[in-house]
């Protein structure tokens, strides 16, 4: 059950910036299209355009990304206003207050730099609705354990606990949301999902692409700060984590929070950190960038269940392929029946997860080959396969959703978020271990083999047999 009451204005902060574009404009047009939309929509950022130049924004964002929809499109410019100025001048939030006229639950949604929150909070604060409003920020939560903190505090200063709604959209993903759903509704997987049975688990997230226009931004951060910390330990969390006593947003929060403060931090020996050759030749890097723009790291989790099984997580921009994906690798059986040797990759069983860009659950089995000896091959039980849903807009639209309705399942907690910072924060600073350089179109730096070597070798999603 949703927790009432709803928030019944949206306004956003970096209205004109790309996010906006490319993620929330379709996502609301989504939403209204669905009847789950109908209260006013500001949009606040600095360029002096009135609300008919920012409606055809929106219209053209509509159209490129998400495809134009004549009836829904016409209802949502009807609930669409524009406030121009500058986040730091106090006439900006007189003007937003105007046009938030008697809103009781704004819902604030800051879709701009993190150097600009302390601004805009600032400015929100004096709000009489503060207490009541809810606020939507963005990832990164912070550069470190220590910004997290402040960034809490500060929020925290101006929203109640309960209203700060901290955005990882991979948990608004319906294949991760799956990876929870198909652990804890089936029976069999429980009994081997530990120590006892599970060999290794491994993440892959590869991007075919660079930093496609965002390397100022993407200078700030590279591959740890930006998908490691946050969107592949939520899914490691999904993976790991304890069964809920329920489906509230407490109960599976917290459980999260748990497996997540029992991985132990990632040690520099156990990362292998990558750059692809040609990131400096963007203009907006620095010519002597360390940033890793691939990262593979090996972590252990103290716990009963994990004790002693590696799980390996990689990331990268430039890589080989588009793909995300986890896999379970279980242990060979105990005794050899067939004189077949049963241990690498392929010959093992396995539960795949792919997350995207299409969305496939299987489980690796070894079935007999037709004939008089007794030898097999490995082949898939497909439980599902179908392509991914509106890409990434599904799930700002189930956000957004959520957050107006006050429901905080799908966001990350304070907890978890500084859980996060504490497994990455050894390899945080640049300067430890200066990348490899790897050549577009490959699979990142040889190095990374040897954290996956001890375990058969890394899993090159899409490939389902031996590599
Ligand atoms: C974002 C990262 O959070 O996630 C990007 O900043 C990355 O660098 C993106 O490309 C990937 O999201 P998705 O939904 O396309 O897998």
């Amino acid at each position: 059950m949703r927790p009432e009451p709803v928030s019944d204005t949206l306004v956003f902060f970096g209205a004109t910036g790309d996010l906006a574009y490319k993620m929330i404009f379709p996502a609301l047009q989504a939403m209204v299209k669905r009847g789950r939309l109908d209260v006013p929509i500001i949009g606040v950022a600095k360029p002096d355009w009135n609300a008919e130049r920012f409606r055809a924004r929106v219209r053209e964002s509509v159209t490129e990304r998400g495809g134009l929809d004549p009836a829904a499109f016409d209802k949502l410019a009807s609930l669409i206003q524009y406030v121009e100025g500058d986040y730091a001048a106090p006439d900006t939030y007189a003007r937003l207050r105007r046009a938030l006229g008697k809103a009781k639950r704004p819902l604030f949604y800051l879709a701009i730099p993190p150097a600009l929150f302390p601004t805009v909070i600032a400015g929100l604060k004096s709000f009489p609705s503060s207490r009541t409003s809810r606020v939507i920020v963005e990832k990164p939560f912070g550069r470190d354990l220590a910004t997290a903190k402040k960034l809490n505090r500060l929020l925290l200063s101006a929203f109640p606990e309960s209203g700060i709604f901290r955005v990882d959209h991979y948990l608004g993903k319906e294949p991760v949301q799956n990876i929870i759903y198909f652990r804890f509704s089936n029976s069999f997987l429980e009994p081997i999902w530990n120590r006892d049975f599970v060999r290794s688990v491994q993440i892959t997230m590869a991007e075919d692409f660079g930093v496609k226009g965002r390397g100022k931004l993407y200078e700030e951060l590279g591959a740890v700060r930006d998908v490691v910390q946050n969107h592949l330990l939520q899914v490691l969390a999904c993976l790991a984590m304890d069964a809920p006593k329920d489906s509230s947003a407490e109960a599976l929060r917290d459980q999260k929070a748990r497996l997540l403060k029992a991985v132990a931090p990632v040690a520099v020996r156990d990362t292998v950190r990558g750059q692809f050759r040609g990131y400096r030749d963007d203009p907006d890097i620095a010519p002597d960038s360390h940033v890793e723009t691939y990262a593979a790291i090996r972590l252990r989790i103290d716990s009963e269940r994990w004790r002693g099984v590696p799980f390996l997580i990689r990331a990268g921009k430039s890589l080989a392929v588009t793909c995300t994906e986890a896999l379970v690798e279980l242990k060979a059986p105990a005794r050899t029946v067939f004189g077949e040797r049963l241990s690498g990759r392929g010959d093992v069983n396995y539960l795949r997860f792919r997350l995207g860009p299409e969305v496939a659950i299987a489980l690796g089995v070894r079935s007999k080959f037709p004939g008089e000896r007794m030898t097999g091959e490995q082949t898939e039980l497909l439980a599902l396969t179908r392509p991914l849903a509106s890409g990434g807009t599904g799930a700002y639209e189930r956000l957004l959703s959520d957050a107006m309705h006050g429901d905080e399942t799908l966001f990350a907690s304070e907890e978890s978020v500084e859980a996060q910072w504490r497994v990455v924060e050894p390899i945080l600073d640049h300067r430890l271990q200066p990348p490899s350089v790897y050549e577009p179109g490959t699979w990142g730096p040889a190095e990374a083999e040897r954290l996956a070597a001890p375990f058969g070798g890394w899993h090159t999603p899409g490939v389902t047999g031996r590599k």
